[in-house]
């Protein structure tokens, strides 16, 4: 099998529905009506009807404890897909509306991170993202909240959410913050909107990566900007395909991206909502063993887990 790397799941997208169903049942909650549709999956048409959807599953989560056992579960199914890392998006905003304090909503995903080592010899670590369309005076909060309590499984800040509302230099604030406190930095761009998305990303913020940036291939000098400032990006095909992005995985522009040479990975972002894994999108990427083995090198190399660690995990991949 294949080592794999993953750097773009969101935790509470990676849920799928029996564990959803699971979790409603112990916390003694009904699921939200239309969630499912009459295939079992969940239902949504559109990008923001996605966002709503999975809202709707954050909604049967309640303790620090279903935080963790997400977490866990999905390190576990990723692990048995081949990964030997994963950095997942954890958004706080989730818990605290739950009451829920930082640190014991961290404590339950760290436990996590360190049962999911021992039994399955993944590692694990956590991009705090904060949601776009909440603004910036929610991110700059969250900034503040993940280095006034550092923890070195948080390894980043990240944000996702509403691509249409507000602008990256809005966020610049939490992101220097965060930056300046040594922390790596990723931001959704270039998924719902076009590469001038990307370049205001790059531009205004101090990303190392971009969480999607696909659309940056309708731009060559954004492309080699791309390549020259070594900027990954965080491709996640199925993802896009299930969106709408492209027709089919011929259209998805994956192979234009790696053949001008731009650092690319591959991911899984919302699995069982874009009825994919992270294996199915390394199987799926028409890509042969040598060019996925490059894949996962380059998501070690890029991703933000210190140097011993990074070291640790390539060494791995020639054993
Ligand atoms: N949150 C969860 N998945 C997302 C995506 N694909 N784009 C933006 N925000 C998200
Ligand atoms: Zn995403």
């Amino acid at each position: 099998m294949i080592p794999k790397a993953e750097l773009h799941c969101h935790l509470e997208g990676s849920v799928p529905p029996e564990l959803a169903r699971e979790l409603a049942a112990r916390n003694g909650l009904d699921l939200p009506a239309g969630l499912f549709g009459k295939d079992g999956h969940y239902a949504w048409t559109d990008f923001l009807s996605f966002l709503d959807a999975y809202d709707r599953v954050c909604g049967v989560l309640r303790t620090a404890r279903d935080f963790g056992d997400i977490f866990y579960s999905y390190l576990q199914r990723t692990a048995a897909e081949g990964a030997v890392y994963v950095e997942m998006f954890c958004s706080p905003e989730r818990p605290k509306a739950l009451g829920i304090a930082y640190a014991v909503w961290l404590g339950a995903l760290v436990e996590a991170i360190d049962r999911a080592r021992r039994d399955f010899g993944i590692e694990g670590r956590i991009i705090a993202v904060c949601i776009r369309h909440l603004g910036p005076d929610r991110a700059l909060a969250l900034a503040q909240q993940i280095v006034a309590e550092p923890h070195p499984y948080v390894v980043a800040l990240g944000m996702g959410g509403d691509e249409g509302k507000f602008s990256p230099a809005d966020f610049a604030p939490a992101y220097r913050l965060a930056h300046d406190k040594g922390l790596g930095c990723t931001v959704h761009a270039g998924e719902v909107r076009g590469p001038e998305s990307v370049r205001a990303a790059i531009r205004d913020l101090p990303v190392s990566r971009i969480g999607h940036g696909v659309r940056s291939v309708e731009d060559p000098g954004l492309v080699d900007e791309l390549i020259r400032r070594g900027i990954a990006l965080e491709v996640c095909p199925g993802s896009n395909l299930a969106l709408g992005l492209y027709r089919n995985r011929d259209a998805h522009p994956l192979h234009r991206l790696i053949a001008a040479g731009v650092r690319v990975t591959l991911n899984s972002d919302d699995p069982p909502f874009f009825h994919t894994t992270l294996g199915t999108e390394y199987d799926e990427a028409g890509l042969d063993a040598a060019a996925l083995r490059t894949i996962t090198r380059t998501a070690i190399e890029t991703s933000f887990a210190d140097e011993p660690l990074k070291e640790k995990l390539l060494k791995g991949m020639t054993a």
